[in-house]
This record gives structure tokens, sequence and C-alpha cells, in this order.
């Protein structure tokens, strides 16, 4: 049999020089007159240990990593196209503790087959869940995704099922999908991560979704930042074509369903939905008021799906192995599981889903191993730049919606970015302010103008200018800018400072005492 290597393509693995390794491979094999196939796989997320290399041996697959270009010679000298030991040994894949600790469900796939095989793709299960859904009526699936209990992965948290039924409802001669790929959190990579590692497996939900809410035409909208998400899309856009997965008649049934890759525009704004779709048609994206809902009038006005790459992605699972079998994981109104992503200031930065209700300090202390840096952890922030800011003292709360709402926290797109004890969260909440002045669309006043307003207060604080003042001043206009902004960028910009003044006190005290008590 011919070896088989794995060396993911995925844009993670190749800032970390996963090209660099694969091209060293390639010429050692050349060199030596060994043939074997080398499989650009995505990454499984441990991203600590990319690139990671894996061999196909006859006990399994066997990982290296993180293998440098100059590792390449000495592990082709310890044999490690049969597994052969080496510095960079990590045994089986699925016994490495960060990745055998997690419940793959979405991501079971990613890193495993090659992303553009749909053949690879079938023979791990995949299309059996749109093999299911056409077996039965939209009504059905809507039904049986409603019943899984699965909500957005964007930010909201919305039921999918209830969006879905809403535009099943709406009568249209014109129905959409719409995939939100703008993935604009600090620290998220969840949604590249899939359409980079497993791409059918976003196409399938897609086109489930279409079935079920009569929408024949989907859209992915992946921000502009993401060329290598963009690319394998497309490839697997035409891939299903051709299989016949996508188009007049979606594996030989009577629906019919395609759909486009769509480059964003490089504004954070344009990852709400209505400022999404504003940018879709052509236009500059800016945020429209509600009603009417995306569902009842969304892309060129028609009924429209909005939904997060991940949500969408949860879908075929759902389908395979039903709504009871999802539901089981996870606590509360929180169903199913999580890609949760560890970024920032941390030892074992990667991918880690899980299902719901793991404490925050599990997830900081023993799945990403604390700082990088080695020094204490002062802060956490989930949910992206709009966020708040959690302290030690919060790390009982589970990965749940309900429980991080409960302390004006938020689990958004589920990126934590951790810091240490050296971050100044005064700076923090300016940069909060600052974020939304930068990436306001401009519509409405509280956030327009109160972000600026805002960052001109905190620069008093910062300058010692009548602190205490300026402090309730802050306080004042984030109340304005929380209950009279038009979307959540306005009005979830003073969670992050509200929560670095509550939490961080002493980082907000005038300059003099400041300077007194380090
Ligand atoms: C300022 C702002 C930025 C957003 N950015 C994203 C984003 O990058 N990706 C995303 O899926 N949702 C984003 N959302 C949430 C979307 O508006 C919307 O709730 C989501 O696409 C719905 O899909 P879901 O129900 O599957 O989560 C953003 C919302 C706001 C207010
Ligand atoms: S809150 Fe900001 S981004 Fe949202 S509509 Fe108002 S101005 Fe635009």
């Amino acid at each position: 049999m011919i070896p088989r290597i794995y060396i993911p393509g995925d844009s993670g693995a190749l800032a970390l020089g996963a090209e660099k390794v694969a091209k060293a491979i390639a010429g050692e094999l050349a060199e030596r007159g060994i043939e074997a196939k080398i499989v650009r796989n995505g990454s499984r997320g441990a991203y600590f240990l990319e690139p990671m290399v894996e061999v196909a041996t006859a006990n399994g697959r066997v990982a290296y990593g993180p293998v440098k270009p100059s590792d390449v010679k000495s592990l082709f000298d310890g044999g490690f196209l049969t597994g052969g030991h080496h510095k960079r040994w990590l045994g089986t894949p699925d016994k490495i503790p960060f990745l055998a600790k997690q419940t793959r469900l979405t991501f079971a796939r990613c890193g495993v087959t090659d992303p553009l095989s749909l053949e690879s793709y079938k023979k791990h299960g995949g299309l059996n869940g749109l093999t299911n859904a056409l077996a039965l009526t939209p009504a059905d699936i809507v039904a049986q995704v409603t019943e899984s209990g699965l909500r957005g992965r964007g930010g909201a948290g919305f039921p999918t099922g209830i969006k879905w039924k809403t535009v099943l409802d709406t009568a249209g001669d014109r129905k959409y999908i719409v995939c939100n790929a703008d993935e604009g959190d600090s620290g998220t990579f969840a949604d590249r991560m899939i359409m980079e590692g497993d791409p059918f497996v976003l196409i399938e939900g897609m086109t489930i979704a279409g079935i079920a809410t009569g929408a024949t035409k989907g859209f992915v909208y992946v921000r502009s930042e993401y060329p290598h998400a963009v690319a394998v899309m497309n490839k697997a856009v035409e891939v299903a074509r051709k299989a016949g997965v996508l188009g007049a008649s979606v594996l030989g049934s009577p629906y019919a369903f395609d759909m486009e890759i769509r480059v964003g525009a490089g504004a954070y704004v344009c990852g709400e939905e209505t400022a999404l779709l504003d940018s879709l048609e052509g236009k500059r994206g800016m945020v429209r008021a509600k009603p009417p809902l995306p569902a009842h009038k969304g892309l060129f006005g028609k009924p429209t799906v909005i939904n997060n790459v991940i949500s969408l992605a949860s879908v075929p699972v759902i389908m395979d192995k039903g709504a009871a079998f999802y539901k089981d994981f996870g606590m509360g109104r929180s169903r199913g599981t999580i890609p949760i992503q560890i970024a920032g200031n941390v030892k074992y930065a990667g991918l880690f889903e899980a299902a719901f209700g793991m404490t925050l300090g599990e997830i900081i202390d023993d799945i990403g191993g604390g700082t990088a840096t080695g020094r204490p952890v002062k802060a956490v922030q989930g949910g992206g730049p709009l966020g708040a800011y959690f302290p030690r003292a919060l790390f009982d709360t589970p990965f749940d919606y309900e429980a991080f709402a409960a302390k004006d926290g938020l689990i958004g797109h589920a990126g934590i970015v951790v810091f240490d004890d050296t971050a100044d969260m005064l700076k923090q909440a300016r940069f909060a302010m600052e974020f939304c002045a930068i990436e306001s669309c401009g519509k409405c006043t509280p956030c327009r103008i109160g972000s600026t307003r805002g960052v001109e207060t905190i620069d008093r604080i910062v300058a010692g200018i009548e602190p205490e003042k300026n402090l309730a001043l802050v306080t004042d206009l984030c109340n304005t800018m929380k209950f009279g902004s038009l979307c959540a960028l306005g009005g979830f910009t003073p969670y992050p400072v509200m929560s670095s003044i509550t939490h961080f006190p002493d980082d907000f005290k005038p300059a003099p005492v400041r300077v007194a008590a380090e």
C-alpha cells in the first residue's frame, strides 16, 4: 500500500509553516525514491501542535508535531512512515489529551478527511443527514431542527428551527439561504476551520435548510481576510454540483438548490445580518431597522434564512443521528455542542468542541493550560469585542447562554481571549469604545456619537482629569448606548467597558493613585 501522509493546508497551519514542511516532505520522498500520497487535510484545531503531520499506518494514524522543516530528515530516518518514534511523535491523534477530551459532532471530520474529496466525506458519514432529510416533509425537517434545541452560533443564540419555520411559513416566489461567514469576533476561527477543513458539511447544511424552507438559492458571505476558505468553498461547490448534490435535482430528488460564495467588504458591522444583506446586494453595509425581519423580507426583499456557518454545519449531524441524540448534550436551554475557540495569551490555543456546561475555569486552566507567558490570568473576554471581561472570580460560570447572560457576559461565537496580569483594563475599555467608533455604521446617534465621546471621556480619566466625575459620565453614556442603539454593535460595547470598570476598579483609579499602588 502506498503510504499516506496528512499535512494540513488550513490557513492556521500554513501560518505556522505547514507549506515549508510539505515541501520538505515532498523533497525527501523524491530524494529517497519513495512513492507516497500527500493529503492536504484541514487542521484538527490543536494549533499549539501545528504543523501536525500524520501518517496512516497499519495500526491507524500516527501524529507528529509541531513539525519543523529541519525535522523532516530525521523523521524519515526514524521511520515515521510506519509510525516510528521521534521527538515530535504524538501517537494516535484521537488520544492526544486536547483532542481526546472533546465531543466532536460538528467537527467530527475536520482534520480527518480530505476536504475536497466527496468520497472521503461520504465514507465518514457525509450526506447521511441530507439523505434522511429528503425522506421527510419540509415541516418535519424544521420540526427536527427545532426539537434538537439548536440555537444560532453566530452570537444571538436564537433558535434555528423557529427562524426556519418563519421562512417556511412565509410566501415568496423566491427564498434564500444566506450563510454568515463574516466571522469578525476577536479570537474566533471556527467558521474558517470548517470551510477549509470540511466544506461539504456546510454545503450539506445549507442544502437541508433550502429544502426545509423552500429556498432554492444560497449565498455564503465570507470575510475578505479568508482567501483560503473562499478558494476551498468555491472548489467544493463545484465538486458538489458535478456530483448532483447541488443543482436542479438535489441527489435525484424533486428539490433544486444551488449556491454561490461571495467575498465580504471588510467591515465588522457587515457581520450583522441586515448590514450583511445590504452588502450582498452590492450596497454599503448599513444596519436595517427591524421589522421587517429578514425571514419575512430579507435578501432582495425575499424571505431569507440567515444563519452562521456553525449553525448550518451542525444540521447534518442532527438530521443524521436525530434531534434526541443532539439534544442529549448540553445544559439548560443550551443544547448540543459548541466549538470553543481558545485564543489570546494562552498555552494551548485551539478549537475545543464540547457539550455546553464546562466551566470557564475548566476551559482556561485545564484545557487551555493557563497563560502562554506563565503569568496569572487576569481577565478573559468571551463573545468577541462586544463581550464582557470576566475575572477569575467568575471562572465557575458554566459555558451556557443563560449562565453567561446572568453575569452580564456573552457567549457570542464562542471565542475566548485570555489576558495575563499585565493587561490594563482601562486601556481595554478605551479600546472597546474606539473599536465601536471605527466600526460604527453611523446610522444611529448613541453609537456613532456616543463611542467617540466615550473615547474622549476615558482619555480624561487616563489623564487624571476629574476621574470620578468622568467615570460617572462613562457609566451614564454606557446606559444610553445600551438602551438607545439600533443594533448590538452600539448596544453591547458597554459590556466590555462596564465589566472592566466593575471587575477591575483598581485600573480606573486616578493616575497618581495608580502610580502609588504599583
Ligand atoms: C456588529 C455585529 C456583528 C456580527 N458579526 C457576526 C459574524 O461575524 N458572524 C455571524 O455569524 N454573526 C454575526 N452577528 C450576528 C448576526 O447579526 C446574526 O445574529 C447571525 O448571523 C444569525 O445567525 P445564527 O442564528 O445562526 O447565529 C453579528 C451581529 C452584530 C450586531
Ligand atoms: S448601533 Fe452602531 S452599527 Fe448599529 S445601527 Fe447604530 S450606528 Fe450602526
